[in-house]
């Protein structure tokens, strides 16, 4: 059947489309747009200036967790509608932690625990979508205990608030915190429930750029309707392509760079669409730390495959280009992915003139060992002593995406007991994941764990991936094997695709470290630390 691009979209949208056709294989793009926009509200790239979303400032003064001597920090996020700024004359209502797009940076050191509020103070139904605003808080990246990580059926419905406590012991690492509810967690990410989260520790302190050259990127994607209003098209849940590609919830934006080295920490937000980012100079870039942190080696390279919810920290030196010059941040695109006019490009650098502090090592040393006894990286292929094996697949007669042939619905039917793995605390495994379709790519999280890429399709993983990974790339017809210790923690845990509509729809299950089916859980996901009214 051969339906193009355009015609799939307008389809779409109509809700014409069945199952059988938008499991077909994404090929011709005719369309020029997604978004609804008159031309003169339509953004377009370079137009704007780079903005940072705001650091979140802690309730007061940390106190001493008398348990274990650490410092406790506070921090409070209300969820609530609210209005971005991104086009040039239009406003765009969106959901936000405090009600902004991307929502506020948490920034902690190593060792200071952190218990943060979030308080749902959204209306009962979606002002858009129509779904019920019950909300679940993932901090994606960090080993939490089962009943703060976020599980999906662990809502806290609007008027309703809860403590989420993180032990930050990891090691340094950007991480992010995006709203995880059952079923509605594309929506809900895409209307603007997600930021970033950094953990600093002392070696990362020491080896990459700081404070004004230390720079988060979260890109995403978006389709307007003609109002301003954020449109959604999932194409019967396949994906969702938008036309506008934006930077911290700016169009295209623009920075001006010094004449050194900055460090870039890019958080793929994107719901569906995967990158392949390139810089117009054609220089290579200086991948330095992935999902879990820094790398044992620093890896140079070109370009990168960047799908959703992965971590890619790089360094870009500007020493060597003309004052005035412009460089951009280009995207090749991959596979089965829908491209537009501009979403060949993702951002700009104008380099200036400007002074900085020189006594500073890290504005021109590009590291090149950096943390080689990483744990994760130091774990051997025969420490393992386990091999599982998970399919992903779409069955086309009911249009529903699977993991091992189960779904949510039946992790949801089974009482919550129903696992993919039973694992034994701090037992080493293998886990290969097959995505034998030739007609999507699916971005795999596994929750709790960092683990290690051994393989893809048998060869070694791509150089950026030498880090530890909590996402991995499983492309078309790809068999990925990823090598990992569970720990620290004893409980359930989900593992699901993040392309959010994949997820949604409903292609997540879960494993269980340290428990037997039915055993009192102390660490419950929903039960555990249920959420309070908020008065
Ligand atoms: Cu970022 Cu379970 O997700
Ligand atoms: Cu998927």
């Amino acid at each position: 059947m051969a339906v193009s691009r355009r015609q799939v979209l307008l389809l779409g949208a109509a809700g014409a489309v069945g199952a059988g056709a938008m499991a077909l294989p994404l090929k011709s793009v005719e369309a020029k747009s997604a978004s609804r926009l008159r031309d003169a509200d339509m953004p377009r790239p370079y137009r704007t200036s780079l903005v940072q979303a705001p650091v979140l400032q802690p309730d007061g003064e940390p106190t001493i967790d008398p348990e274990d001597g650490k410092p406790v920090q506070r921090y409070t996020v209300t969820q609530r509608v609210g209005t971005a700024n991104i086009l040039p004359r239009l406003a765009t209502p969106v959901l936000g932690y405090n009600g902004i797009f991307p929502g506020p940076t948490i920034s902690v050191d190593q060792g200071t625990k952190v218990v943060l509020r979030v308080r749902n103070q959204l209306p009962a139904a979606h002002p858009q979508y129509g779904h019920v605003l019950g909300t679940s808080t993932h901090l994606h990246g960090a080993a939490s205990l089962p009943q703060y990580d976020g599980y999906a059926n662990d809502v806290s419905n609007p008027g309703f608030y809860k403590d989420y406590h993180y032990e930050n012991s990891q090691n340094a690492r950007t991480i992010w915190y995006h709203d995880h509810a059952v079923h509605h967690t594309s929506l809900n990410a895409y209307s603007g429930l997600l930021a970033q989260y950094h953990l600093h520790d002392p070696l990362e302190r020491e080896l990459l750029p700081q404070g004004e050259f230390d720079v988060a990127l979260t890109v995403s994607d978006a389709m307007f309707a003609r109002d301003g209003s954020l449109g959604y098209d999932d194409n019967d849940h396949s994906g969702l392509w938008g036309d506008v590609i934006l930077v911290n919830g700016r169009p295209w934006p623009v920075m001006k760079v010094k004449k050194r080295i900055y460090r870039f920490r890019i958080l793929n937000a994107c719901i569906s669409r995967s990158f392949r980012p390139r810089l117009s100079t054609g220089d290579p870039v200086t991948v330095v730390a992935t999902d879990g942190g820094l790398m044992p080696k620093a890896q140079q390279v070109a370009s990168w495959r960047h799908a959703g919810a992965e971590r890619y920290e790089i360094l870009i030196d500007f020493r060597k280009y003309r004052t005035g010059q412009r460089i951009e941040l280009r995207n090749l695109s991959n596979r089965n992915n829908v491209d537009y006019d501009y979403t060949n490009r993702i951002m700009a650098f104008d380099v200036v003139d400007d002074g900085f502090d020189k006594t500073d090592p890290t504005w021109n040393t590009l590291p090149t060992v950096l943390d080689p006894e990483n744990e994760v990286m130091a774990l051997k292929r025969s420490q393992s002593t386990r091999k599982r094996r998970m399919r992903l697949k779409h069955d086309d007669v009911t249009n529903i995406w699977t993991l091992d042939e189960s779904t949510w619905a039946d992790i949801i039917a089974s009482g919550f007991q129903q696992v993919f793995a039973d694992v034994d605390l701090g037992a080493v495994e293998i886990w290969e994941f097959e995505n034998k379709s030739g007609g999507w790519f699916h971005p795999l999280h596994i929750h709790l764990v960092d683990f290690q890429i051994l393989s893809r399709n048998g060869r070694a993983p791509f150089a950026y991936e030498l880090g530890p990974k909590d996402v991995v790339y499983v492309g078309e017809g790809e068999k990925v094997e990823v090598l990992m210790r569970f720990g620290p923690h004893r409980g359930r845990y989900m593992i699901h695709c993040h392309n959010l509509p994949h997820e949604d729809h409903d292609m997540m299950t879960q494993f269980r470290v340290g428990k037997k089916a039915f055993e009192p859980d102390e660490n419950d996901p929903i039960e555990a630390a249920r959420p309070v009214w908020d008065e």
